[in-house]
C-alpha cells in the first residue's frame, strides 16, 4: 500500500503512523524524523534543516526532494510506504508524482487527520518522544506509565526543541497556508481520504483502518 499521512502539526501524524506501519508493514517515511535524524549526526543537511526547523519554517523544497527521492529509490519501499509530512507544497506533491511515474508506481491514499488548530498548541506543547525508539507520548492525553520513561523500551523521554509555544506559532500558520492547496489537489486525484483525529488515539486508528479495508 502506498500511502500519504496528512494533517496539521500535532494532528497525530506520527502516533497513527506507529500503528499503520506495523499492520501494513511498510516503511515509515518522515520527513521530520530524517532531518531530525541529520541534525543529531551534524550532517551538512543536518545544519542546513535545523536553521529553518528552529524558525517554524519549511525546509526548502529542493532539500526536502532530494531526500525523499533517495528514500523512495530503496529497496524497502517495493513492498509500499507511508509518507508522513511529505508533500507539504505543491512543488513537492508535483515532484513525487514524477518520482513515483518514475518508478511505475502511484499513490493509493492520502489520509488526512483532520484536527481543530485551537486543540494542537497543547497537543504539541504536551508531547514527549522517547530519546531510544522514537515512540510519543503527551504529559496529558498519553501519559507514560512512569514519568520520563518510555513504556516500550524504558528509554528516556524528551521534548523537541520545536514545541515551545513560539515555534509552534509559526508551524502552525505556515501549515494552514500551505495545506490547504495540497487538499485540494489530491481531492481532486480522488485520493482524499479524511480521518477525524479529535477522537481517542485507538478510535482514529480504527477509522484509518476501517477507511483502508473499504477502498483498498
Ligand atoms: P514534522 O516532524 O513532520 O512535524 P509536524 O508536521 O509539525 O508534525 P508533528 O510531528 O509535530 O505532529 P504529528 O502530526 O506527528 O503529531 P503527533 O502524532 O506527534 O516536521 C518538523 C519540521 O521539519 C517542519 O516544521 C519543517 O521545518 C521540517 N519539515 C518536515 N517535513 C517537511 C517538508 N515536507 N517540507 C519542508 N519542511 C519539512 O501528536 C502530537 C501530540 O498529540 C503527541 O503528544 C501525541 O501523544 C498527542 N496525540 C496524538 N493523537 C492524539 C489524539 N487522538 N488525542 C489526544 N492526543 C493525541
Ligand atoms: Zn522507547
Amino acid at each position: 500500500m502506498n500511502l500519504i499521512l496528512m494533517g496539521l502539526p500535532g494532528a497525530g501524524k506520527g502516533t497513527q503512523a506507529e500503528q499503520i506501519i506495523k499492520k501494513y508493514d511498510i516503511p515509515h517515511i518522515s520527513t521530520g524524523d530524517m532531518f531530525r535524524g541529520a541534525i543529531k549526526e551534524g550532517t551538512p543537511l543536518g545544519k542546513k534543516a535545523k536553521e529553518f526547523m528552529d524558525a517554524g519554517e519549511l525546509v526548502p523544497d529542493e532539500v526536502t526532494i532530494g531526500i525523499v527521492r533517495e528514500r523512495l529509490n530503496k529497496e524497502d519501499c517495493l513492498k509500499g510506504f507511508l509518507l508522513d509530512g511529505f508533500p507539504r507544497t505543491i512543488s513537492q506533491a508535483e515532484a513525487l508524482e514524477q518520482i513515483l511515474a518514475e518508478l511505475g508506481r502511484s499513490i493509493d491514499h492520502v489520509l488526512h487527520i483532520l484536527v481543530d488548530p485551537a486543540e494542537l498548541l497543547a497537543r504539541l506543547t504536551g508531547r514527549r518522544i522517547c530519546r531510544n525508539c522514537g515512540a510519543t507520548y503527551h504529559l496529558i492525553f498519553n501519559p507514560p506509565k512512569v514519568e520520563g520513561e518510555c513504556d516500550k523500551c524504558s528509554g528516556e523521554l524528551y521534548q523537541r526543541d520545536d514545541d515551545n509555544e513560539k515555534t509552534v506559532g509559526t508551524r502552525l500558520k505556515v501549515n494552514i497556508d500551505q495545506q490547504q492547496p495540497l487538499l485540494e489537489f489530491y481531492q481532486e486525484k480522488g485520493y482524499l481520504r479524511n480521518i477525524e483525529g479529535a477522537k481517542p488515539i485507538d478510535i482514529v486508528f480504527k477509522d484509518i483502518e476501517a477507511v483502508l479495508s473499504q477502498t483498498s
